[in-house]
Parts: C-alpha cells; structure tokens; sequence
C-alpha cells in the first residue's frame, strides 16, 4: 500500500465515523503563537482542545506536516525526520478513550492491514498525580493485545505548561524474528500511533487542573507507518522518498549515513520554503539555514564542486505536491542556489578570518561575539572551520 493510499483509508475511516477534515496543514503556526514551527497535529488545534468552539464541530480529522527540530541528532535512524507528516484524529469533548483505541485498533488491522500479533499498546500506570489508565487497559486486554505500563513516557504535553494528559501508544514489531519482548526493552518496537487522553492543563507552579472539556488527540507518523507497512527497515525506504532515492546516488556518492541527512534535509528545507519560509538569520530562516548548511557541508567534505543546482526539478516538484504546496519549484531552486552561494562566501571569509594570528589560539566568548556580530558567523560555523 503506498502512502497516498493509506492517508485515503485513514481519512475516510474516520469520516465515516463523524470527523471533518480540516484543510491546513501549513508548518506555520498561527500568528501570536510563540514556536517556531508546528510540531505535531495538535498544535493548531490547542486553543479548542481547551474549550473553544471549532467551526468544523467536535470530531476532526488532518494530515498535518509537522517539524521536529528536537530530532535534528538522530536524523538518519531508522525512524526519525525533521519534517514528518502525522494523521491526527480529535474528539473535542466528544468521545472518549476508549472509543479511540477501538477504532484506532480496527483502522490499523481491518483498514490497513496490520498483522494483530504484530501490535504491542502501552498504557499509563499513574502516578502520586493521577491515576492508571484502567479504562485504555481494559479496552487492550478485550482487544488481546499486550500492554506495557510505563509512567514518563505514556504521558505527552506539548511543553512545560499548557493541554496535557496521559495517553496510549501503539508499537508495531519492526524486526525479522517474531515479536518479542516489550517497547521499552526492544526498540525494534516502533511506536506508530499515539493517543493522548487530553484532559489536563499543567500551570506554571506545575500543578494540573482539568480542562473544560475531556478530549482525545491522536497522531499516527505517516513515513513510519508507511514503512512498516511496506517491509522496509527504515523511513528513507518508503515510497515517499522514491524519487530520492532514485536521484541523489547517482549525483552524488556518498555514505548512507550522509545520504540519509540529505534525504531528510533536503526534503525539509523544501517543504519549509514551500510554506513561504525563507532563510535568515533568526527564528525560522535559521532553521532553514542550518538543515541547508549541513547538508552543504555533508556534500563539500569529499567534493566542493557539488552544488544543490545539481538537484533535477522533480524532486522540487514531487515534495511541493506531495505537501500539497502550490510553491514554484523554480523559485524553490533559486533560493536554495542563493542559499549555497551565500554559504559558500562565507566559508571562504570564515576560513580567511581564522588564519588570523589572534585566533589561533582558544576562542574567548568575545572572539565568538565578535566573529558572529561583525562577520556573520555563527559559532557552530567557526568550531567546525577550526576542525577542518
Ligand atoms: N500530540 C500527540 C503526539 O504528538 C498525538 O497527536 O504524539
């Protein structure tokens, strides 16, 4: 089954039960909100998971594109990326649970074809706070699949305060020998599809108060799905990146460690200048900056003639429609040409600046100031030119 297909028999699964598909899905949050960027489905979504109204009513649905920079490190595992679409479900005051897990259950079994021998849930086990997830742990137990309890992490907020709630998670057996053990014993165990039972709000002083309204907000990581589902070991082998996989080797020989930070870096950056981001030195342009600077310096380390107008315009033009995105694929490939170039100026003054007798030896936080502020470079930049 490729993607296309599984977001098909997600989206219509649950609107046959009652949810709206909402349209956006830009990575952009809305406007007075403080991140950066969206990180998952329920983002959008908070100011109704704590009680206003939605136009759309209380059950919906999305697939939304979601950026995780928190993951930059373990980009190239077999299950991270920076940019990841999430299917997401909501009840917003409407069902509960254990209605969830059912439906999440047969939609992974019945809908797409999951193995139910392959399924292992996990549940909240409760703390000095509040207690276990009995009702999760019931609806698993009828289900026949096996539970594990865990506290840290079958709780899920979206930063220090706010919504926030314990929830279920559901792992998918990832290995070549039959399942065994449980997901926080064996990371062959990949968690798929996780359900927050969204009914508290943690305040400043870290105390928990119950949200107007008792809500459940679900995510299902779509390359990891697709993945699994395709028999393959990791994400950069599912149909998304196809096109990928098929182009970038054969421009570029490089390991697959570094194959994989382009995949995941490349795509990133255009999905994000899709989305009308565009590079700079703060907030969002410098996250854009960074994933293309690391890439560039991936790429440059064995060939400074590589360059990202080696990029052919489909595989700008397959990410833009996968997203959904209506962004000019020429005008993605001119910023990201301008983008290298820049950089490319730059390592040529960073490295000319270093030689200088004054920094030879350990930079002092004032050097680092005083390189950053009047030279535009940026502390990462000038360590990793002192390694070269
Ligand atoms: N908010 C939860 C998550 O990101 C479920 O959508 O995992």
């Amino acid at each position: 089954m490729d993607t296309e297909t599984m977001v098909r028999t997600f989206v219509e699964y649950v609107e046959e039960r009652g949810h709206r598909r909402i349209s956006g899905s830009t990575l952009l949050p809305p406007p007075g909100d403080p991140v950066l960027f969206t990180t998952s489905g329920m983002h959008p979504l908070t100011p109704h998971l704590e009680g206003r109204p939605h136009p759309l009513g209380r059950r919906l649905v999305n697939v939304q594109r979601c950026l995780r920079t928190t993951d930059l490190e373990e980009v190239g595992d077999a299950t991270h990326l920076t940019v990841f679409e999430m299917l997401g479900t909501w009840s917003l005051g409407d069902y509960e649970g254990p209605r969830s897990l059912d439906w999440g259950y047969r939609l992974l079994t019945e809908g797409l074809g999951v193995d139910p021998g392959m399924l292992y849930a996990t549940v909240y086990a409760g703390d000095d706070r509040t207690g276990p997830d009995t009702a999760s742990l019931e609806v698993w137990q009828e289900l026949g699949v096996p539970v594990e309890l865990t506290v840290e992490d079958n709780w899920w907020s979206n930063g220090p305060v706010g919504p926030c709630g314990p929830d279920s998670e559901i792992f998918l057996w990832s290995g070549d020998t039959p399942p065994r053990s449980t997901p926080t014993r064996d990371d062959r165990w990949v968690e798929v599809w996780n359900h927050v039972m969204m009914r508290h709000r943690r305040l400043e002083n870290g105390s928990l108060v119950p949200l107007p309204q008792r809500n459940v907000d679900t995510g299902l990581g779509l390359e990891r799905l697709a993945s699994l589902l395709q028999g393959k070991s990791s994400v950069f082998e599912c149909d998304v990146f196809d096109p990928w996989r098929r182009i970038v080797p054969a421009l570029w020989p490089l390991d697959e460690p570094s194959l994989r930070l382009a995949y995941d870096h490349l795509r990133s950056a255009v999905v994000v200048l899709g989305d009308g981001v565009r590079p700079g030195n703060t907030g969002r342009g410098y996250v854009l900056r960074r994933l293309l600077r690391r890439v560039l310096t991936v790429l440059w380390r064995d060939d400074p003639s590589r360059s990202l107008g080696d990029l052919p315009d489909e595989l700008v033009s397959h990410t833009l429609h996968h997203c959904r995105q209506t962004g000019d694929p020429r005008e993605v490939r001119r910023v990201l040409l301008e983008e290298e170039r820049r950089f490319h100026h730059l390592l040529i003054r960073g490295r000319h600046l270093l030689a200088r007798p004054r920094f030879q030896g350990p930079l002092s936080d004032e050097d680092f100031r005083y390189l950053h502020d009047t030279h535009g470079l940026p502390r990462e930049l000038v360590t990793s030119l002192r390694e070269e």
